[in-house]
């Protein structure tokens, strides 16, 4: 039997699931006019019983970091959707974007009521502007359904939805750096406190939340809490999409309950790819420790994955099999995250470059055996002692990796180069996939 739970991907087969009239026919837009017949406090009450958890990331409650906003304090505050999506391996939010983009108006609709904030924004990747037309033509059309603008479905509340393009920076995912760029300044993080749910967007409460997080209350308030909290686990509650890539049959998103392990997922996509077998993957994005073949019943909850030593991050479940060199993997990675220090602090400018050297040199096999101590001993003085946490993923793939594949590693010193057959080691070679 199927575990999928699928409600943010439920309609995704339908040729107009993105408009607003096939929104609508599955059900769309009755959530508000409920959200909005309640008062403020309530609908943030029950975000908060729900325990829907922030999936941008962190898994921070949604109910609870809405609750944070100061009221009566006569300021504006604004609510903001971070749709940066750049984690290597996170796939998540665009085809949710592509496919459903009015369960995020929605959410956003009640998420500022809920607040109380007139303003919101939706800070997009510039990249990506296949989805900026699309999101940008589903807010069209909401305003034109009256859904935002002033006193929407007659309720006397206001709300003005602005989509801001970025300049494409996996830096600007952060929080607030988000917050400076859309502000137009570079986007570097910000000291904290003050958190942005006391001075935010131009220094105003504010919230940020990830795309699936505010997709995700309108089907909490049409559907209920214990609907919701009838799926998942303990403290993990709910449905979530899981993104499967790499080599796996039938790469995409799962939408299960959180808690479904890695080994039920690969069965769904049909298998490692034929005459292959799992090797390492990630749980939830390249900054979040690796796993393998050990881990594949692992719990993927919050709490599961971080009781094996990883984090859920954003439930990008890459999929690498035996052919791949995990020397050449780690050092992709580390690539980029060289390139996307956003450079504010020391240790993440500066460290990052040595990392990349000290990678290339043993994936080349000139490096040598103490080469290993050196790197852990750079991310030791880089992750916990940077600026932000961009640092502390730079440094998960490479401590992970030492720890489970050690040998691997020295094997290229010992052969004097990458003892993987290039044409076999492939990280994502199509023609292979199946
Ligand atoms: C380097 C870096 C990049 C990030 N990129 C994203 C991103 O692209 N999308 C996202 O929602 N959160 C991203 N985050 C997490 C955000 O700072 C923030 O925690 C999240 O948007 C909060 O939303 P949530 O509570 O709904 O999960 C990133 C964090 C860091 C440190
Ligand atoms: S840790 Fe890296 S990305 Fe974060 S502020 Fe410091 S230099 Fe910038």
């Amino acid at each position: 039997m199927s575990k999928l739970t699928p409600v943010l991907s439920a309609f995704w087969d339908q040729k107009d699931s993105f408009t607003i009239e096939g929104y609508k026919r599955n059900g769309g837009y009755k959530a508000i006019e409920k959200a909005l017949s309640m008062p403020e406090d309530d609908v943030i009450k029950l975000v908060k019983d729900s325990g829907l958890r922030g999936r941008g990331g962190a898994g921070f409650p949604t109910g609870m970091k809405w609750g944070f906003i100061p009221q009566g304090d006569n300021k504006e505050h604004y609510f903001v959707v971070n749709a940066d999506e750049s984690e290597p391996g996170t796939c998540k939010d665009t085809p949710l974007l592509m496919a459903n983009p009015h369960s995020l108006i929605e959410g956003i609709i009640i998420g500022s009521y809920a607040i109380r904030a007139n303003y919101a924004f939706i800070y997009i990747r510039g990249e990506v502007a296949h989805v900026i037309r699309r999101v940008q033509q589903a807010i069209d059309d909401a305003y034109k359904a009256g859904y935002l603008g002033k006193n929407i479905l007659g309720k006397g509340f206001d709300l003005e939805l602005v989509l801001h393009v970025g300049a494409g920076a996996y830096i600007c995912g952060e929080e607030t750096a988000l917050l400076d760029s859309l502000e137009g300044f570079r986007g570097q993080p910000r000291l904290r406190p003050p958190f942005p749910a006391i001075a935010g967007l131009y220094a105003r409460p504010t919230v940020v939340n990830n795309v699936e997080s505010v997709a995700s209350v309108p089907a909490i308030i049409d559907k209920g809490v214990e609907w919701f909290a009838a799926m998942g686990t303990e403290k993990s509650k709910g449905f979530t999409l899981y993104s499967l890539s790499g080599h796996v049959k039938n790469p995409g998103q799962f939408e299960a309950p959180l808690g479904i392990t890695l080994r039920e997922l690969i069965e769904m996509a049909g298998g490692i790819r034929n005459g292959h077998k799992l090797k390492f993957w990630t749980p939830g994005g390249s900054s979040t420790p690796l796993f393998t073949d050990a881990h594949l019943d692992t719990p993927l909850d919050y709490e599961g994955v971080a009781a094996a030593g990883s984090m859920l991050g954003t439930k990008a479940l890459q999929i690498f099999d035996e052919t791949v060199c995990i020397v050449r993997a780690v050092l992709r990675w580390t690539e980029f995250y060289k390139h996307e220090s956003c450079g504010k602090c020391t240790p993440c400018r500066e460290g990052t470059w040595w990392l990349v050297q000290i990678l290339q040199d043993l994936e080349s096999g000139k490096g040598e055996a103490k080469d290993l101590d050196k790197l852990l001993d750079l991310c030791d003085n880089i992750a916990g002692r940077s600026f932000c946490a961009l640092a502390d993923g730079a440094a998960s793939p490479i401590i992970s990796s030492i720890k489970y594949f050690r040998d691997e590693y020295l094997e290229h010193l010992k052969q004097g180069g990458c003892p993987f057959d290039p044409a076999k080691s492939t990280l994502f070679d199509l023609a292979e996939t199946r």
